[in-house]
C-alpha cells in the first residue's frame, strides 16, 4: 500500500491512542512490565465477568484501590501536551484511551474516548444506568437510580467483554490523517489492530511513541522510543508550528 505524503500543516484529523505507558510517569502502574498490575493480580481473579460473579468483593476492592489512587496522582507532561494540542490545533484531536484513569481530562483533553471504561464510574446491573462514583463501591452500595442492592459493578471493560464506542472509534480511524500511539504494548486487541486498519486505508501518517518498540512497532511508519513525558511535548511542539 502506498502511503500519501502528509505535511504537518495538512493534518486535520488526529487520533491519539494511549495506553498505560502515558500514565507511568504519573505513578500509575502499567500492566505487563516488571512489577506491573498483572504481575501482582491474576487477570482471572479481578478482570473478568466470571471473577465478579465468583468473588465480587475481591473485584470491587481491586477497583476501589485503583479509584482511590487517582487522588494521589496527577497528569504528567504528556497528558498536558495532549490537552494543549487539542486546544491549539487547527483541526480535530481525539484521544482514544485504553486507560481507566482520568488523567487525560485533568491534563486538559476534553474529547476522550475511554474504550476500556472509567474508574470514576459504576454501572447498575438492573437499570443499566451509568453513574459517576467517588470513593469505595461495595456489594452494600445501593444503585442511585433504581435503589437495588447489590447492583453496582465498576464501569470497566473486562476480558471477554466488548470495548466501548467501537463504531465511533472505527469512523475516527477511517477519517484520520495522523494516528499516534503512545505508551501501549500493542498486545491487547482491538486497540492493537488500530494501526493496521489506519494503514490499510492508506491516507494517514502513523507514529508510535513508546518506551521501547511495542509488539506492533513494525506497522508504524515512524517510531520514537523513550519516555512519553519527554517525547510527547516535543511531538506536540512539531504539530503546533
Ligand atoms: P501495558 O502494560 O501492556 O504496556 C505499557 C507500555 O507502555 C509498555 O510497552 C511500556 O514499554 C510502555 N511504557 C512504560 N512507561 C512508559 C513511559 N514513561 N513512556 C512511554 N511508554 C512507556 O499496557 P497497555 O498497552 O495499556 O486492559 O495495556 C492494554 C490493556 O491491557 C489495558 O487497557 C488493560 C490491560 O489488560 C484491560 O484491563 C481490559
Amino acid at each position: 500500500m502506498c502511503q500519501k505524503e502528509n505535511t504537518v500543516a495538512s493534518y486535520k484529523n488526529i487520533v491519539v491512542l494511549t495506553g498505560a505507558g502515558v500514565s507511568a510517569e504519573s505513578g500509575v502502574a502499567t500492566f505487563r512490565e516488571n512489577g506491573g498490575l498483572w504481575e501482582q493480580h491474576r487477570v482471572e481473579d479481578v478482570a473478568t465477568p466470571e471473577a465478579f460473579a465468583r468473588d465480587p468483593d475481591m473485584v470491587q476492592s481491586f477497583y476501589n484501590m485503583r479509584r482511590a489512587q487517582l487522588a494521589s496522582v496527577g497528569p504528567n507532561a504528556a497528558h498536558s501536551a495532549l490537552g494543549l494540542l487539542e486546544k491549539k490545533f487547527d483541526g480535530h484531536v481525539t484521544v482514544v484511551t485504553q486507560n481507566v484513569d482520568n488523567l487525560h481530562e485533568r491534563g486538559g483533553s476534553s474529547t476522550v474516548i475511554h474504550m476500556h471504561g472509567e474508574l470514576t464510574k459504576v454501572r447498575c446491573s438492573y437499570c443499566r444506568n451509568v453513574f459517576e462514583w467517588q470513593g469505595d463501591c461495595t456489594q452494600a452500595s445501593r444503585c442511585p437510580g433504581c435503589f437495588n442492592q447489590p447492583a453496582l459493578r465498576p464501569h470497566i471493560v473486562w476480558f471477554g467483554e466488548m470495548p466501548f464506542e467501537m463504531d465511533r472509534i472505527e469512523s475516527l480511524l477511517r477519517a484520520c490523517d495522523l494516528f499516534i500511539s503512545i505508551g501501549t504494548s500493542g498486545s491487547v486487541y482491538p486497540a492493537a489492530g488500530f494501526v493496521s486498519l489506519v494503514r490499510s486505508i492508506g491516507h494517514a501518517h502513523t507514529i508510535e511513541v513508546n518506551l521501547e518498540p511495542s509488539d506492533g512497532a513494525s506497522y508504524f511508519a515512524e517510531t520514537r522510543h523513550g519516555k512519553a513525558g519527554s517525547l510527547v511535548p516535543l511531538l506536540v511542539d512539531e504539530l503546533l508550528v
